[in-house]
C-alpha cells in the first residue's frame, strides 16, 4: 500500500498583487521520486517554497505526514523531515565544505551521528572529502551543487526537495547529478524534483506534474504524459541536451 508523505490541495501563493499559484494540488507517496515541470515562471519555485515555508499561501492545504504545515515556519517544517536545496544551490562561500556540511546537521546534532553521517556523505560525494578543508566559494558549480545535496541530507529529511540541481551545470556534471538522485532513491529517499530538463527528469521520475502560469496542467506517470503531449501534437523538445515542456 502506497503511504502518502505529502498532500498539496488548492494552494493558492502570491507575491503581493501577483498570484504565482491559482488553488494547485500535488502528492508525493513515500519513496516516490516526483518531477514537477514547467517553464520560466510557471510557479514551481513558489510551490516548493510553499511546502517549506518560506513562503505563506494565500489559502490551501499543506499536510506533511498528516499534519497540516501550511502555517508552520521554515525551521520547524525542516525539524519535521523536509529539506530544500534551493536553486543557485545558496552554499555559504566563505565557509569550508565542512562548516557548510556542520550547518546543515544544526536540527539534530549529535556528535557520534554526526561523525557517522560525515562518513556516509563521503561516500557518497568523495570530492567533498579532499575538498573538505576548503571555502565552499572555491569548489566548482558541480561540487557546489554536492555539497548543497549533502548539506540538505545531514538533516535526515523524510522528503527531500531539489529546485533545478542541474541548472548550469555542463553535461558530464548533469549526468552526475541524476545518478546521484537515481542512487538516492534506491536507497529510499522520497524526493520532489523541480527540473527545466524535462526529458531527463521524466527518465528517473515516478510520476510527474507539469505547472503552467500557476495551474496544474497535467499529472501522471512520466508515459503518460509522452502519450498526451503527442495526442496533443505540442512540441515538446528543444535544442540538445536541454528540451523543455512548451505547453
Ligand atoms: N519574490 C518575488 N516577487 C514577485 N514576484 C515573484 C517573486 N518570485 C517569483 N515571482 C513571480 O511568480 C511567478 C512564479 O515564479 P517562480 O519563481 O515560482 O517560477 P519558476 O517556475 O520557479 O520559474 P524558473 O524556472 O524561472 O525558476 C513568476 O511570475 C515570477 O515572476
Ligand atoms: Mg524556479
Amino acid at each position: 500500500m502506497t503511504h502518502t508523505m505529502l498532500t498539496i490541495r488548492d494552494l493558492h501563493a502570491s507575491y503581493g498583487a501577483i498570484t504565482a499559484l491559482h488553488g494547485i494540488s500535488l502528492d508525493v507517496n513515500e519513496g516516490e521520486l516526483v518531477a514537477l515541470l514547467g517553464s520560466n515562471g510557471a510557479g514551481k519555485s513558489t510551490t516548493l517554497k510553499s511546502i517549506c515555508g518560506v513562503l505563506r499561501p494565500v489559502y490551501g492545504s499543506v499536510v506533511f505526514l498528516d499534519e497540516q504545515i501550511a502555517n508552520k515556519t521554515p525551521e520547524s517544517i525542516l525539524k519535521r523531515g523536509i529539506s530544500l536545496v534551493p536553486e543557485g544551490r545558496d552554499i555559504f562561500t566563505s565557509l569550508t565544505v565542512a562548516e557548510n556540511m556542520r550547518l546543515g546537521a544544526f536540527v539534530s546534532y549529535n556528535r557520534k551521528r554526526y561523525q557517522e553521517d560525515l562518513e556516509e556523505m563521503f561516500g557518497l560525494f568523495p570530492i567533498l572529502k579532499e575538498r573538505l578543508h576548503q571555502p565552499g566559494g572555491l569548489l566548482s558549480g558541480g561540487e557546489q551543487q554536492q555539497l548543497a545535496i549533502a548539506r540538505a541530507l545531514m538533516s535526515h529529511p523524510k522528503l527531500l526537495i531539489l529546485d533545478e540541481p542541474s541548472l548550469g551545470l555542463s553535461p558530464a556534471l548533469v549526468d552526475q547529478i541524476f545518478e546521484l538522485i537515481v542512487r538516492l532513491r534506491e536507497r529510499g529517499m522520497t524526493i520532489l524534483l523541480v527540473e527545466q530538463n524535462a526529458e531527463r527528469a521524466l527518465r528517473v521520475a515516478d510520476r510527474a506534474y507539469v505547472l503552467n502560469t500557476g495551474v496544474m496542467e497535467f499529472s501522471g506517470t512520466p508515459e503518460e504524459l509522452e502519450n498526451e503531449l503527442d495526442i496533443a501534437s505540442v512540441y515538446f523538445g528543444g535544442g540538445e541536451g536541454n528540451k523543455e515542456v512548451t505547453l
